[in-house]
């Protein structure tokens, strides 16, 4: 149980590395905090209008996912997997660096699910694309990849994944609580537009 813990606190600390935050102050793009939605994320750094810092942030905070697991699966046993892939998940939305004030934890989920079970993972991606591509919404693409994730995890033979699927979607839910309202009231921006 001590080694489990010790993957946790791995997971953890890769995931609270917030490379949006990093991105923007490499480009010199300013404060992420007072641009847009405020969040520290790829769909808000494509708000500056800078795409190459945008496609990194969303690489490397998928990267960071995939690496927790990557490297638990590499020297740990399964349980210490799915563990280091959700606590990178949840280092990402809740960063000891930022008083656990973080993300949304949505290019996370995806690098996590890539390598931890690349059949759900690219279903996920499959159905952010559909799903954001449809709405020309970030946030209804993350809404889509997270409510069905269990579903893909259950079809595609990755059962005994599913708890960790409905707890991430539960908390993707809950950090796009102000996205859900503002698409309820249909003010939600579209992808790379700058007002928030
Ligand atoms: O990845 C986060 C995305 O779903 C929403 O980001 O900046 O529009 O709140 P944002």
């Amino acid at each position: 149980v001590p080694l489990l813990l010790l993957w946790g606190v791995m997971g953890y600390l890769l995931g609270s590395i917030p490379f949006g935050i990093v991105m923007a102050r490499l480009f010199g793009l300013g404060n992420l905090r007072e641009i847009g939605s405020g969040n520290i994320g790829a769909t808000n750094v494509l708000r500056t209008g800078n795409k190459p810092a945008a496609a990194l942030t969303l690489v490397l905070d998928a990267g960071k996912g995939a690496i927790a697991v990557l490297v638990a699966r590499a020297f740990a046993v399964e349980d210490a997997v799915q563990l280091a892939g959700f606590m990178a998940f949840l280092g990402h939305c809740f960063p000891i660096w930022l008083r656990f004030h973080g993300g949304k934890g949505v290019a996370t989920f995806l690098g996590l699910w890539l390598a931890f079970a690349w059949p759900v993972g690219i279903a996920c991606c499959a159905t952010w694309l559909a799903a954001a591509g449809l709405s020309r919404i970030s946030s209804v693409g993350a809404l889509a990849a997270a409510v069905l994730a269990p579903v893909w995890a259950l079809l595609l033979g990755w059962g005994s994944a599913v708890v960790m699927a409905v707890a991430l979607a539960l908390i993707v839910f809950w950090r796009h609580r102000a996205n859900i309202a503002r698409i309820m009231a249909g003010t939600e921006p579209r992808i790379g537009r700058k007002e928030s």
